[in-house]
């Protein structure tokens, strides 16, 4: 009996602390024209519901709060935006006060002088570089021909093999840039700087707690070989004759060409960026493509011809060109089709540089906007049946112009390198339903949220065509 008052007394006890925290958490934040929401506990605020029930805790917050609300995530108040109107005009007016607001772990990492950590004018000047060297005539002329032999090369002798394709995938994007940014061919130095690099994003991600043993530690330890390494690659640059005609040759450039001009610090964390930006966006997306390629045999049909098409008239040889990259209007529609429903990007986020006032709620200065784009992506009337797996869609209509659609972004930090990525996929593609046949193994899970991987690896068993 005794014993059972003790447990009683210290279970009120514990609810009694518990909902003080709570509402502590919540007079903490309060502040006349916030929207409504919850702040959840001190310091973690919902992080733990956010990152477990993903989507179905947003869902449920914005049933019983509306699509604008209040939230504490990932060590921050934070607004979660899900009215597609209001998330365009936040990506449309980063004059307004609305500059990026990406975790402080990957800002470090991925340096002071990153795209993403940067606005006004050097935003403007970094990114007019970064343009110069993915835009459309550059693809066509330089980047194109590199990708094709790449491709090629990466994707010979699977056949008989059982592989896992996200572990391909993954090194496909981040091999394939070195090669574009910096002519590095398979070798001990690729091998030496994809360490660094798989290194540095697990890091970028995580608690920025910088102790032996931590994955932010060890990111900051691989960004630093990671800068060494790059500084003695320009050095050698420097020091050489040769014209290796790709994008470091480009920034390196000491002519009147380039109308602004990088000090070598920028230009190392313009190529990080480059590499980090493009890597998780373009392997998710091949592996998803051949996941859902794999399940939808018509869908697969119809882009294996579009892609035999490609290859009547050449060699084995022949190099894809822009024309044939500008014809593949299946392919595209299926690498839409993928992102859309793998929802590879959930949405970006987004910081008050100032008071904001939206749909009538103030936002205060420093609060986090997360700017959630997954939930256009199945809205039932721009993608109607919008669970199918359905590329044909993307051919009916012309949904790429759709204002609604978000999927690199909009206004002044719409993606950049959305060509190259579609570009890049697409040669991938091409390679590998002209040259495989496949099937998966079987058992292997993939996670959709807070990114979408498959956490023991995707394994199919691939034939000659
Ligand atoms: C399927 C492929 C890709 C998808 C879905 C994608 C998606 C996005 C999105 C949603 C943003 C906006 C971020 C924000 O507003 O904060 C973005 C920005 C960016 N992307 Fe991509 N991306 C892809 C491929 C690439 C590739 C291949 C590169 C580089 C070669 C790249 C480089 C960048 C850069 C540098 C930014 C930052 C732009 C700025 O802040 O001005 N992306 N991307």
């Amino acid at each position: 009996m005794v014993v059972l008052g003790w447990v009683l007394g210290l279970a009120l006890g514990f609810l009694v602390v518990c909902s003080g925290l709570l509402r502590w958490n919540e007079v903490r934040f309060r502040k006349k024209g916030l929207p409504p929401g919850t702040m959840g506990w001190p310091l973690f605020g919902e992080t733990t519901e956010f990152l477990k029930q993903g989507p179905s805790f947003m869902k449920n917050q914005r049933l019983r709060y509306g699509s604008l609300f209040k939230s504490h995530i990932l060590g921050c108040p934070t607004v979660v935006c899900m009215d597609p109107e209001l998330n365009r005009f936040i990506l449309m007016n980063e004059g307004k006060g609305f500059v990026p607001g990406y975790p402080q772990s990957m800002l470090d990492i991925l340096g002071k002088c990153n795209i993403a950590a940067i606005h006004g004018s050097l935003h403007k000047a970094m990114r007019s570089v970064m343009l110069g060297l993915i835009n459309p005539p550059v693809i066509k002329d330089q980047l194109l021909p590199k990708i094709d032999e790449f491709m090629r090369s990466h994707l010979s002798s699977w056949s008989g093999r059982i592989i896992d394709i996200q572990e391909k995938t993954k090194e496909m994007a981040l091999l394939s840039a070195l090669k574009q940014i910096a002519s590095i061919e398979n070798g001990p130095l690729s091998e030496a700087l994809k360490t660094e690099i798989f290194q540095l994003v697990l890091g970028t991600l995580s608690l920025p707690i910088n102790l032996p043993g931590t994955n932010y530690h060890r990111a900051f330890q691989a960004r630093k070989k990671l800068v060494g390494m790059l500084r003695d690659i320009i050095e050698g640059r420097r020091a050489s004759q040769c014209s290796y005609n790709d994008m470091l040759d480009s920034l390196l450039k000491n002519d009147n060409t380039t109308k602004v001009k990088l000090t070598d610090d920028q230009i190392i964390d313009l190529i990080i960026a480059l590499v980090y930006s493009g890597y998780e966006t373009v392997s998710t997306t091949s592996m998803m493509a051949v996941k859902y390629l794999h399940d939808h045999p018509r869908a697969l049909e119809e882009i294996r011809n579009e892609h035999l098409k490609i290859r009547e008239g050449k060699s084995a040889k022949d190099a894809i060109d822009w024309n044939d990259y500008k014809s593949m209007s299946f392919t595209r529609a299926v690498i839409f089709e993928t992102l859309r429903i793998a929802t590879v990007v959930n949405g970006v986020l987004r910081k008050t540089t100032q008071e904001v006032e939206m749909k009538g709620f103030v936002i205060p200065k420093g609060w986090r906007i997360y700017v959630c784009t997954r939930e256009i992506n199945y809205d039932p009337f721009l993608y109607p049946d919008p669970l199918t797996f359905n590329p044909w869609r993307w051919l009916e209509k012309n949904l790429e112009s759709h204002q609604h659609f978000m999927m690199f972004g909009g206004g002044c930090r719409l993606c950049p390198g959305k060509e190259l990525g579609i570009a890049e996929i697409a040669t991938f593609l091409h390679h590998f339903v002209t040259r495989y046949r496949w099937e998966e193994v079987g058992g292997d899970k993939i996670l959709k949220f807070p990114r979408v991987e498959a956490p023991n690896g995707l394994h199919i068993r691939v034939w000659d065509y």
